[in-house]
């Protein structure tokens, strides 16, 4: 078990595991930059064009979105740790299959360890299932707090959402009140 983000980021650098992933990715996107410890770890789908490109994940769309409810809450993206269920860019968005999602589960769980969390937060269905071990749809997950190994869960819609659903005012006050639990959690 590596000791901090930094050497854990360093030992999935050049991932080999999953070959057509690394054959179409530009970059292994392991996470946020600033590689601290929080208290709060949000788990994403895999990570887009934008994000391949810059090598730090949701700085597309859907991160601006998750900008826009964290501070919110007062939180900045250097207060939380932002990381993907898987690390690499899955050719044309598509969803991350099961062998990929399993040989990314190591890392996964290496990085919650180092992060340390109070609250995950997960988005989307591939995070939630993951965390929660669960097929259950991520409508009837979101918004309630499950407890897991010393940290809380609490399963939020992916912001895509959002953008598929023309910023949807319904779907938004969901956010709102989903991100408010956050903050009462930490
Ligand atoms: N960007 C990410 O990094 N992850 C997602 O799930 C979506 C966009």
């Amino acid at each position: 078990m590596p000791t901090s983000l930094k050497i854990l980021k360093k030992k999935y650098s050049n991932c080999k595991q999953c070959p057509e992933l690394v054959k179409n990715r530009s970059s292994v996107v392991f996470g946020s930059k600033h590689m601290n410890a929080c208290k709060v770890l949000i788990i994403g789908e895999a990570p887009g064009k934008k994000e391949d490109e810059s090598e730090i994940p949701f700085v597309g769309r859907s991160g601006e979105i998750l900008n826009g409810f964290l501070k919110e809450i007062g939180l900045t993206r250097e207060d939380v740790f932002i990381t993907n269920t898987i690390l690499c860019r899955p050719p044309g968005n598509r969803n991350p299959k099961v062998l990929e999602l399993k040989n990314c589960k190591t890392r996964l769980n290496e990085c919650i360890k180092l992060v340390n969390p109070e609250v995950v937060i997960t988005l989307g269905n591939f995070s939630t299932q993951y965390l929660l071990e669960t097929k259950e749809g991520i409508t009837k997950l979101r918004g309630k707090i499950y407890e897991k190994e010393g940290y809380k869960i609490l399963p939020m819609l992916h912001p895509a959402n959002l953008l598929y659903n023309g910023m949807s005012e319904k779907l938004i006050k969901q956010f709102r009140s989903d991100f408010k639990k956050v903050k009462k959690l930490i």
